[in-house]
């Protein structure tokens, strides 16, 4: 089967978050999803039950689990046993029950900064303090300070380490060394990682290592939060799973859903998570072919044309972290800039950290001519200035 990532859908007028919050003439490029189609078999099992017009309480299948274990053992070659798999409604609840079952309030959870913007709300918002783990800028690519991150986890109230694998905002897809070094150091220190790898299939002619590969000690001693809605674009549907080879954190994280009453499946979220897993190898593939021409693109236009603005080469995802530091503008000016001079609506980066200041995130998962607009139209702003 073959996928048109060019083809044109009219995401305005649908409740889109990215399109419809801001007006007409503004490029969005800001929020996680894609603007591409879901997979032909997705969107076909979605009209094929919708016909059947009654939506009431689905019974819990197996296949879900199945669909789930499926993925990692063929995309990464982790042999998950359905039973790991626990069902949630997505990833940063599924951090939440994580929090709320393996730490207490005034706990600290080592968290790498810059870093996804919710995961700072839900920490504090459970009572809970972030223990700062900056990452590195050098030489254009953002590396780990392990004595820095050994510091946070051996303090007395370090119970968690949040992973996010590949990352998000910095595009890192951490290497096997990196990663068996945290694992040894939270075994040293007895803190939990919880391994979010919503981005795993985003990668740039990289390997994504799930955390619980690296060794037994390490699968005994994660959750791995996964959610096919990056690479099919079905955020929409709020269904993901957390994958947890150890029965004992297992059973107290499901006791975590169910006190947060969590476990009800949808009729329209189980359903296209299994056929995404399950039938479009084809689409996961194609998208990345159509991703790595459009970063190709933007890495030579930036290079070219824009070189005040500097690209983070990303290893991983398709929210590219943009050093703007050389325009010299504090971040609601920078953020103004983008959106009413160039009128591109990207993600400011000190919402990502204090160490996010001066940078911007573009989403690059769009049509190639639209990403083609946008960059034309920063070109124009930035030689305006
Ligand atoms: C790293 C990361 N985790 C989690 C999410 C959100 O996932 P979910 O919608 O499954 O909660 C995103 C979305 O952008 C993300 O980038």
């Amino acid at each position: 089967m073959i996928h048109n990532f060019d083809e044109f859908i009219d995401r305005r007028g649908t409740e889109c978050k990215k399109w419809d919050t801001y007006g007409e003439d503004v490029i969005p490029m800001w929020i996680a999803d894609t603007d591409f189609k879901c997979p032909q078999p997705v969107v076909d099992a979605m009209i094929k039950r919708a016909e059947h017009g009654i939506y009431g309480y689905p019974i819990n299948t197996h296949q879900f689990h199945e669909a789930i274990a499926n993925w990692q053992r063929k995309r990464f070659g982790w042999d998950v046993d359905a039973e790991w798999v626990e069902y949630t409604p997505a990833v940063v609840p599924a951090i939440i029950f994580a929090l709320r079952a393996f730490t207490q309030p005034g706990d600290h959870v080592v968290l790498q900064m810059p870093a996804y913007h919710p995961f700072h709300q839900i920490i504090p918002d459970n009572g809970r303090l972030i223990a700062a783990n900056e990452l590195q800028l050098r030489d254009g690519r953002y590396v780990i300070d392990f004595e820095d991150l050994e510091r946070k986890l051996s303090h007395p109230r370090a119970r968690m380490f949040l992973l996010c694998n590949p990352h998000n905002p910095v595009g890192r897809c951490f290497t096997r060394e990196e990663l068996l070094t945290i694992g040894n150091l939270c075994l040293k220190h007895d803190v939990l990682v919880v391994a979010d790898e919503i981005h795993a299939d985003i990668v740039y002619g990289q390997k994504h290592i799930p955390f619980a590969t690296l060794s037994a000690e390490c699968a005994n001693n994660c959750i791995v939060c996964v959610n096919p809605s990056k690479t099919f674009n079905i955020a929409g549907v709020r269904t993901g799973a957390a994958i947890i080879p150890n029965k004992i954190l297992r059973e107290r994280f499901h006791e975590s859903v169910a006190n947060n009453k969590a476990y009800g499946r949808t009729v329209f979220g189980t359903l296209p998570v299994e056929v995404a897993y399950n039938e479009c190898d084809y689409y996961a593939d194609q998208l990345m072919t159509y991703l790595q021409g459009n970063l190709d693109y933007l890495l030579q236009y930036f290079a070219e044309r824009i070189p005040a603005i500097k690209v983070i080469k990303p290893e991983a995802t398709y929210l590219l972290w943009l050093d703007c530091r050389a325009l010299a503008m504090p971040p609601d000016e920078l953020q103004r800039f983008f959106l009413e001079q160039a009128k591109v609506a990207l993600n400011e980066g000190s919402t990502f950290g204090k160490s996010g200041t001066g940078f911007m995130r573009i989403n690059i998962a769009c049509r190639r001519a639209v990403l083609a607009e946008a960059l034309r139209r920063i070109e124009a702003a930035v030689n305006k200035m």
